[in-house]
């Protein structure tokens, strides 16, 4: 479509006097003007969705390396394994590290649980934890008297020390745990 602008001048060019701006003229004019700020917005609209788009596309690039079957390989995975002999060294220690965190936690956790209660304190002349003076004459009757002690009870401290659900070589553990604390 082409446009054919007549727009009013002061002088027409055969020197005669200007004559009158015409309805179609102002409409004309009218109609440039609205082009021009309609290409304008246009412009400016499209520049932004470009922008949004980049932005939308850098936002995304996680959820393309997103992987879920690699995420629920990792959530479900055995927390043991076993080890063959002559396999990877790696593997041994991580699996050692956890028996000695089991096997620290078990003395430890039963004393704090029943025992602390009487030989934190001192109650009804239980020796204390740590009282190297308090423990000596009794470490010296040798540790199968004291793990026989734990398990039966002597006057005051009761069999078991109150952990009823210990077994004999849980009590072992925990006397060789007060013990080793208490010289
Ligand atoms: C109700 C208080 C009480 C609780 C709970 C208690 N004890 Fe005792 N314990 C005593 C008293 C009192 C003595 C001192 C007994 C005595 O020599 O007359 C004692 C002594 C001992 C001795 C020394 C035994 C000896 O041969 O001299 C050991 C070992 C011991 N307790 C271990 C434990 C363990 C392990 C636990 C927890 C599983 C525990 N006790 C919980 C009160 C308690």
């Amino acid at each position: 479509m082409a446009f054919q602008y007549n727009l009013p001048v002061s002088r027409c060019p055969d020197g005669s006097s200007p004559r009158t701006t015409t309805n179609q003229e102002i409409a004309l004019s009218q109609d440039k003007q609205f082009y021009s700020t309609f290409f304008a917005i246009m412009g400016g609209l499209a520049v932004l969705a470009v922008i949004l788009i980049l932005i939308a596309t850098n936002l995304t690039t996680d959820v393309a390396d997103y992987k879920p079957e690699e995420v629920v390989v990792e959530n479900i995975k055995p927390v043991g394994k076993v080890n063959v002999a002559g396999e990877s060294a790696p593997e041994q220690a991580e699996v050692a590290v956890v028996e000695t965190a089991a096997a620290a936690k078990s003395g430890e956790d039963i004393y704090n649980g029943s025992c602390m209660a009487c030989h934190a304190a001192g109650v009804a002349g239980a020796p204390k934890l740590g009282d190297a003076a308090a423990w000596a004459p009794r470490i010296a009757a040798g540790m199968d008297s004291l793990v026989a002690n734990a398990i039966n009870g002597l006057n005051a401290m009761p069999p078991k020390g109150l952990c009823m659900t210990c077994s004999d070589d849980d009590l072992k553990a925990v006397v060789e745990y007060m013990v080793n604390n208490s010289q």
